[in-house]
């Protein structure tokens, strides 16, 4: 089996020594080499992999993406200006804009970053603001996929894309205005397990680039959704095999367009997720009429993706990890009933005072966070070749308290 992470398990016991808990740390080879990788499943020379900084926008990662020749996939102005002022260049910055205002388009348009449109209204106004500009435009690829409903993007119910069906009104605007049509994207959803529906989603987009006659275009860009387990028990898809499918898949499609076009991809999860974990402590245990109840030092503001989507995420007490095996609740310290990480997992019996870790904590779970109770964020920890870096420091109380009162209107 892979050996998935290059930290030692022993050291997140000294981690919480020295940094305090909770903490977010991660592991910068792994980001390094699962960014890599994917250069090397799919083999198509053509190839740009822009990491979707949503999925955690912590500086210290995207400067060690860059350090790696990253590009990016943004889906807000001041994720935009983050990007530039680490040094990233505008040409390796794709904007993806979702209900933006008149004044974020030409905040945008000022940086010279690539706009990724996906609704004829905002298409309609940036062409006749900004004639004989380039653009992308995202088309609702009309596949469902995705592991909770939540992060389907495609098919009837979604807000995101321009509908397949809908093509001829984008040449129409764009022939008008004449906008440069350089993109064409799609994305699908997140964490898909049924790669099938990825293909379909890609030969849907294909069959719109290739019928319709978008003659400027350079590059497609399939979005991202790339898939990790969570589970101890879910397979890791063969990205290798699914590299080599999407490059035929794409080679026919340059054949018949008459010219080999550049493909993106924009994976947030597949990068990030695996590397994180969120290291707590038990504060509480309790015993609700035989119902095991560990209460600890986070919560649901720090790590939402189980209540948000019923995500399962893996969680270790790295205290007592051959303890007598109990059945627990694993809460936080929040004023909500839904402040659950796990209900009614088996885990090594957890005592006052044993610290946990809840792994695949590096997508979507610091970058979602907020000081809900006002409670701050955690520090986040970056381990590098086993150099630790400390990348971001928790507001003390006060310090949280002080600075709502700082931005506050006198
Ligand atoms: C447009 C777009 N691209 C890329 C991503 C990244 O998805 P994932 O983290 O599942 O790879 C998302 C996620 O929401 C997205 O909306």
């Amino acid at each position: 089996m892979e050996k998935i992470t290059t930290i030692d398990k022993n050291l997140f016991i000294h981690y919480a020594e020295k940094y305090g808990t909770p903490l977010y740390i991660y592991d910068a080879d792994l980001i390094v080499k699962r960014y890599k990788e994917l250069y090397n499943y799919i083999k198509w020379p053509k190839l740009k992999i822009l990491y979707a900084m949503k999925a955690n926008y912590n500086i210290g990662i995207l400067n060690l993406l860059k350090n790696n020749q990253a590009f990016l996939d943004t889906v807000s102005p001041a994720e935009v200006h983050l990007a530039l002022k680490l040094g990233f260049s505008k040409e390796d910055i794709l904007f993806t804009a979702n209900n933006i205002t008149d004044d974020e388009m030409q905040e945008i348009k000022k940086t010279g970053v690539l706009f990724n449109i996906g609704s004829l209204s905002r298409l309609q106004k940036f062409a006749a603001a900004y004639p004989e500009s380039e653009v992308c435009i995202r088309f609702n690829p009309d596949v469902y996929a995705g592991e909770h409903k939540h992060v389907q993007t495609g098919g009837a119910i979604t807000k995101f894309g321009v509908l397949l069906s809908e093509v001829d009104r984008i040449k129409e605007i764009t022939s008008k205005y004449n906008i440069k049509v350089v993109g064409l994207h799609e994305h699908t959803g997140s964490g898909i397990s049924e790669t099938d529906k990825i293909y379909k989603s890609m030969t849907n987009l294909l069959e719109i680039a290739h019928q319709k006659d978008f003659p400027h275009l350079q590059f497609i860009d399939f979005g991202g959704g790339f898939k990790v387990p969570y589970k101890p028990t879910s397979a890791r898809i063969d990205y290798a095999g699914f590299g080599e499918k999407i490059s035929s898949i794409f080679s026919d499609f340059c054949k018949r367009y008459g010219k080999d076009l550049y493909i993106y991809f924009e994976p947030g999860k597949y990068i990030v997720a695996e590397s994180g974990y969120l290291l707590m402590e038990v504060n509480s245990i309790k015993n609700n009429r035989g119902r095991l109840i560990a209460g600890t030092n986070s919560g649901f503001n720090h790590l939402i993706r189980p209540l948000l989507y019923d995500a399962y995420h893996q969680i270790e007490n790295i205290s007592n990890p051959d303890g007598e095996l109990k059945i627990y609740d694993v809460c936080g310290n929040i004023c909500e009933t839904g402040d659950c990480f796990a209900e009614q997992r088996e885990l090594p019996e957890i005592r006052e005072g044993d610290k946990l870790i809840i792994k695949n904590a590096g997508a979507y779970c610091y970058s979602m966070g907020s000081i809900y109770n006002l409670r701050s964020m955690p520090s986040e920890l970056l381990v590098a070749k086993g150099e630790e870096f400390l990348i971001t420091k928790k507001l003390s109380n006060k310090a949280l308290a002080d600075s709502l009162i700082a931005s506050a209107i006198k």
